[in-house]
Order: C-alpha cells, then sequence, then structure tokens
C-alpha cells in the first residue's frame, strides 16, 4: 500500500484528536512457543494500519501540530549481528524514507524521550489494558512528565480505539483492493478444493490443500481453518481437524486467508462423495434461502441486525417445515427455541482483522451500515446428534458465508463466485469418476 495512505490515515486520526492532544500506539511483540522459538511474528492491526510497519519492537508516536513533523516511530537500531540471525532490520533512516516517520529513535530510547514528547499536550490517547508492561510505562511517562512540567503534562489518559476504530471501520479504496486480492485467493482456493474432496480424506488433509493455496499467494490463514466432517461441522469453532471423511457425510470447511494485512472468511458446506442427500439437501436448501434473505438486506441505510433478523426468519420457517420444531414459526421466534439449532449471530465486520473492530451498536441502537463498511453473511444451522428430532436430522451442521462490501446503492459480494447452490457444488465436486 502506498505511503500517502498511511499518511491519510494518520491525518484522519489527528484530525479527530485535536491539537492539543497526542498518540502512543505500540505495535505487537514476539511471543516465546517453545525453547528458542518464536510463534510467527505478527503486527498489531492498528499500528499496522498506522504505520505500514511489520517488526517486532516498534512504538508510534503521532503529536499534531508538531514543529520537527507529526509522526515519531521508534523502532529497533540495526545490529549486525542480530542481522546475521534473524535477516535486516528496517532501521531509523528506512523508517524516515519509506515509511514516512518524520523522526525516528531506536527503540530503547522510549522511556527517556517520552515525558519530554508529553509536554504541553492536554490529553494522551493510548490503548489501556492490552498490555500490562506497556499500560506501567504508559502511566510512568505522565507521571515523570507532570514531575518535570507540572500542569504542561496530560491531565488524563484517553482510549484511543473508539476514534481508530471508526477510521478502520470503513475502508478506503485501497483497502477494499485489498480485500478483493483476498477474496479472489480464498475464493479460489474453495473453489479448487471442492475438486479434491472424497470419502478417506481427512480434515487435515483439507486444511493442507487450503494453506497450499494461502501460501503460494504469500498469504496464510486468517483465522485457524475449520474442515469439519459428519456431526464435527455442529462444533462452530471446531479447529482439530483430525478425522476421517466419510461416504455419506457433509463436510463444513470455514477458512479464509490474510494477505498484504487484509482478511477473507468464507463457509462453504459440501457433500463428501459429491452428492447431497435428500436430508442434506433439505436443510442446505434452508440456510441457503436464509443466506439469500439476509443479502438482501446488506445495503447503505439497513441495521446492522436487519440480515440478521431476515435470516433468522428464513431459517426458523425452515425449522418448522422440516419437523425440527414443534411449534408455529412466531412461537419460535419468541421463545427462542430455535436458538438450539442456530446460536451465532449472520455476520460481522470484516478488515483487518477477521472478526473486525467498529462496534456493532451505538449508544445501545444497532449500527447502520454505510458505503465502505465490509460484513460476512453466515446463516448455518446445525442439528448435533442426540437433538430431539428425527434421527434422519441428526449430524447435519450446514453454514454458508461470504464477504460483502457496502456500496453506494447495495452491496458487491466478494465471495460470489465459490459454487454456492446444490447443483453447482455437485458440479464443482464431479472428478469424471
Ligand atoms: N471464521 C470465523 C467466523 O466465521 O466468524
Ligand atoms: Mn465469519
Ligand atoms: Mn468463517
Amino acid at each position: 500500500m502506498d505511503a500517502s495512505e498511511y499518511a491519510r490515515r494518520r491525518d484522519a486520526l489527528m484530525a479527530r484528536m485535536g491539537d492539543d492532544a497526542i498518540a502512543v500506539i505500540a505495535g505487537a511483540g514476539e511471543r516465546p512457543r517453545n525453547r528458542d522459538v518464536d510463534y510467527p511474528f505478527r503486527q498489531d492491526s492498528d499500528f499496522r494500519y498506522l504505520t505500514g510497519f511489520i517488526e517486532p519492537d516498534a512504538v508510534a508516536v503521532i503529536a499534531p501540530g508538531r514543529a520537527e513533523g507529526a509522526f515519531i516511530l521508534f523502532s529497533r537500531e540495526r545490529d549486525p549481528l542480530r542481522e546475521t540471525w534473524q535477516g535486516r532490520t528496517i532501521g531509523q533512516d528506512a523508517a524516515q524514507s519509506d515509511y514516512g516517520a518524520d523522526t525516528a529513535h531506536p527503540i530503547d530510547d522510549l522511556d527517556a524521550l517520552m515525558p519530554g514528547l508529553l509536554a504541553d499536550r492536554r490529553w494522551l490517547y493510548c490503548a489501556l489494558g492490552a498490555d500490562a508492561d506497556l499500560d506501567q510505562r504508559l502511566i510512568a511517562w505522565v507521571s515523570e512528565a507532570r514531575s518535570r512540567y507540572g500542569e504542561r503534562a496530560p491531565r488524563a489518559h484517553v482510549a484511543i480505539e473508539p476514534l481508530l476504530h471508526a477510521e478502520r471501520l470503513i475502508k478506503s479504496p485501497a483497502e477494499i483492493e485489498q480485500m478483493r486480492a483476498a477474496a479472489r485467493i480464498s475464493v479460489a482456493a474453495h473453489t479448487r478444493l471442492m475438486a479434491t474432496v472424497a470419502p478417506g480424506q481427512t480434515e487435515y488433509q483439507v486444511e493442507a490443500e487450503l494453506l497450499y493455496d494461502f501460501r503460494r499467494h504469500n498469504g496464510e490463514p486468517a483465522y485457524p481453518i475449520i474442515a469439519g466432517g459428519g456431526a464435527n461441522a455442529c462444533v462452530l469453532h471446531y479447529i482439530a481437524n483430525q478425522d476421517e471423511l466419510r461416504d455419506g457425510d457433509l463436510l463444513l470447511v470455514d477458512a479464509g486467508v490474510e494477505q498484504a494485512g487484509y482478511a477473507a472468511d468464507i463457509t462453504r458446506t459440501l457433500p463428501v462423495n459429491g452428492r447431497f442427500s435428500a436430508a442434506q439437501r433439505a436443510v442446505y436448501e434452508v440456510v441457503l434461502a436464509a443466506q439469500q434473505a439476509a443479502l438482501e438486506r446488506v445495503g447503505p441505510g439497513e441495521s446492522f441486525d436487519a440480515p440478521h433478523q431476515a435470516a433468522t426468519r428464513v431459517l426458523v420457517e425452515g425449522m418448522v417445515d422440516l419437523g425440527l420444531l414443534d411449534e408455529t414459526v412466531d412461537a419460535a421466534l419468541e421463545s427462542g427455541e430455535y436458538r438450539r439449532y442456530f446460536m451465532h449471530r449472520t455476520g460481522h465486520f470484516l478488515g483487518m482483522d477477521v472478526h473486525d473492530v467498529g462496534g456493532y451498536k451505538v449508544e445501545g441502537e444497532w449500527r447502520t451500515l454505510q458505503p465502505g463498511m465490509v460484513v460476512t453473511v453466515e446463516p448455518g444451522l446445525y442439528i448435533p446428534p442426540g437433538s430431539p428430532v428425527d434421527t434422519r436430522w441428526q449430524g447435519i451442521g450446514v453454514r454458508i458465508e461470504d464477504d460483502c462490501v457496502v456500496t453506494s446503492d447495495g452491496h458487491d459480494n466478494l465471495t460470489a463466485a465459490v459454487p454456492k447452490t446444490v447443483e453447482a457444488i455437485e458440479a464443482a465436486m464431479a472428478h469424471g469418476d
């Protein structure tokens, strides 16, 4: 992404903060996995959003109106010995030339320089509560600024998240391009997968097929891949992926790539042997109709809750038709009994994080969808073994999930190209055998 995109984001944050404030945003650190091994590094999304800087141990300070420039970046100093082991460090020169920092300092100078940077700023915008060590330092910097500069020190720590997340909620054209790219990679992976699934394979082999496509495009899973055969599809966050796929079962696959910082999130449900049984098809058609009803309510001016309400009604009508619920549709909606088989919401915001920021309610009311927001639409119906229904339904779990950008006149479904109707899925799975 262009350096000007990050500059625009910092400018937008500053406009919300006002001139009497300063913001401190810390990047992520490395996390140990086991002896001498760290987890793969993933930059904090807020920090990446504002800087594009992907290295551990970095802190951004944004000081509107500062004479030397508003953007101060603290990061690792270049060190030939460490670079021998870990590769090139960005360092202070490139922080300025490539990342737009007006001033760049070694991270080790942070404690010495922060109290001075805080002088004459009334409000310190920061994210307290995420990292106890950082919280202590933020408090210590203010207290030192107070002893050095008296009432010229900040009077309050203020939560930065509402400001920053209001920006992240509305995706820019450049961000939507990145989300399209993540969607394209994920669409291709799900579509190719359909031609490979067969009885006797395992859930982890399904995961491996998707990983292959994600890594081939320099991406990684945006969240642990869910590949649930049979009744495993009824476990919402099933990630064990250890079982064999059985002839006659369904397979629920929920997977999306994170690429260049943006996520996709797609679910499709397939018959392992390539043909839906009558019972599977009946459940599948209910979920598909519910998804269609929800999609029709994704557009500007709609409540965030409208797609969920639309999907829920169609799902409950289906549950009553199939005999899963022994009440009228209105009574089931009223009693909430349907939640036994549909226990999650119909979508969430999507962006740098798979469950993206922004908040679903504003002062107690559901948020109104606006152009540039990206939402998932993902109704499901899950009937675990032992449910009080005819055995033909037991062990069936179906979810269908797409990713939509809200546009000025409706939405653009970024993942619509993955086969979704019964006929399209069966055609995509036909191997010629
Ligand atoms: N894959 C997580 C979700 O669908 O929300
Ligand atoms: Mn989702
Ligand atoms: Mn998902």
